[in-house]
């Protein structure tokens, strides 16, 4: 590792599902974190068949990774030879796709012979927040994506208590559905967040899940099916999405702040596609905790997120990962 009285520069890369992700990261001397880049190329090709199809995942990544490489250098205004740590995800993901971002960075870190640190893609989507503030624990963490609605307490740095998660769907994958059902188009996020601004929140009576149940649990296959009623029913496309959207961001918000009074953290991370998410974002905004969110361009899959969990590994002292560890589909975060 390089003199510590410099800038570090930092290069993270994923690679964990359809998104080639590649970002550049300077830690300063003091331990402040700053994007320098961040490209992603989302991949295409999966629309066709509705959902990711892994092996051309995999193989979309081993075509453009180099370039999308060389686009975050060129952002960055660096040569590879600048960089002074790597970090990869290496899960959890789709094994194929993962390993390709891993044997990447593990081949630059070596041939450059920096330190290489493997990095797990939820730390990473909380360590995106810290683009806007520096995240000294205690905090909680909320992770809404289309494979994740994960809800943590982070007690101390590095340590993850998972207190609640969904039980069936993740908040994106509802999203997803329920944007399909209405006819609104692929990624459902953006579309429902958009059609949801013509539409009637109170048009159809969602049940907020498992409202009045103790624990900080989530559920959302209860609207999807309430969606296809509705649906069915007539309820217009905005309708529908403007109801679902404030369902959904009620039960996002209303356990978090449960989860803030039990645990007692004033600071909520809240990050992961879902994130983006403006009703979402209006709603904590009104909650009076501290609500962190990750900056533009980093709350879906991204390489900048993961270099900046590499730059906290880093600033926390811990050692590089070996360069013989594997990719792992399951890697479960919590560790208490
Ligand atoms: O974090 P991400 O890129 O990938 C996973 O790790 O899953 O999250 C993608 C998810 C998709 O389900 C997408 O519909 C959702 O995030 N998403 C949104 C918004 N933008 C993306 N959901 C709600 N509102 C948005 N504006
Ligand atoms: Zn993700």
């Amino acid at each position: 590792m390089s003199d510590r009285s410099v800038p570090l520069r930092i290069l993270g890369i994923d690679t964990s599902c359809d998104d080639t992700g590649v970002g550049v990261v300077e830690l300063t001397p003091g331990g402040a974190a700053r994007v320098l880049a961040n490209r992603v190329w989302s991949q295409t090709v999966h629309a066709q068949y509705g959902g990711v199809m892994p092996e051309l995942a995999s193989r979309e990544h081993v075509e453009r990774i180099d370039a999308i490489m060389g686009d975050a250098l060129a952002e960055a205004d660096l040569r590879v030879q600048d960089l002074d740590a790597v970090a990869a995800t290496s899960g959890p993901g789709l094994v194929g796709a993962l390993l390709v971002g891993l044997m990447y960075g593990k081949g630059l870190a070596q041939a450059l012979n920096v330190p290489f640190y493997a990095a797990h893609h939820l730390e990473g989507h909380i360590f995106a927040a810290a683009s806007e503030a520096e995240l000294n624990a205690p905090y909680l963490a909320l992770v809404v994506s289309g494979g994740h609605t994960h809800l943590f307490d982070v007690p101390s740095d590095g340590q993850y208590v998972l207190i609640g998660a969904t039980r069936d769907d993740a908040a994106g994958e509802a999203f997803d559905k329920i944007a399909r059902l209405a006819g609104l188009g692929y990624p459902g996020g953006p579309a429902i967040s958009e059609a949801a601004t013509r539409g009637d929140p109170h048009a159809v009576p969602f049940k907020e899940p498992l409202k009045g149940q103790p624990g900080f649990d989530f559920s959302f296959s209860g609207l999807k099916t309430a969606a296809l009623l509705a649906h069915r029913g007539g309820a217009s496309p905005e309708n529908l999405a403007a109801s679902f959207q404030r369902a959904a961001v009620n039960a996002l918000v209303n356990t978090t702040v449960r989860a803030a009074g039990a645990t007692g953290r004033g600071t909520v991370v809240v990050s992961g596609g879902v994130a983006a998410n403006r009703a979402l974002r209006e709603a904590f905004g009104a909650t009076g905790l501290r609500v962190v969110f990750p900056g533009r361009g980093l709350n879906t899959d991204n390489g900048a997120m993961i270099a900046l969990a590499g730059a906290a590994a880093i600033q926390a002292g811990r050692p590089a990962s070996a360069l013989d560890g594997g990719a792992t589909a399951y890697a479960p975060l919590a560790n208490a």
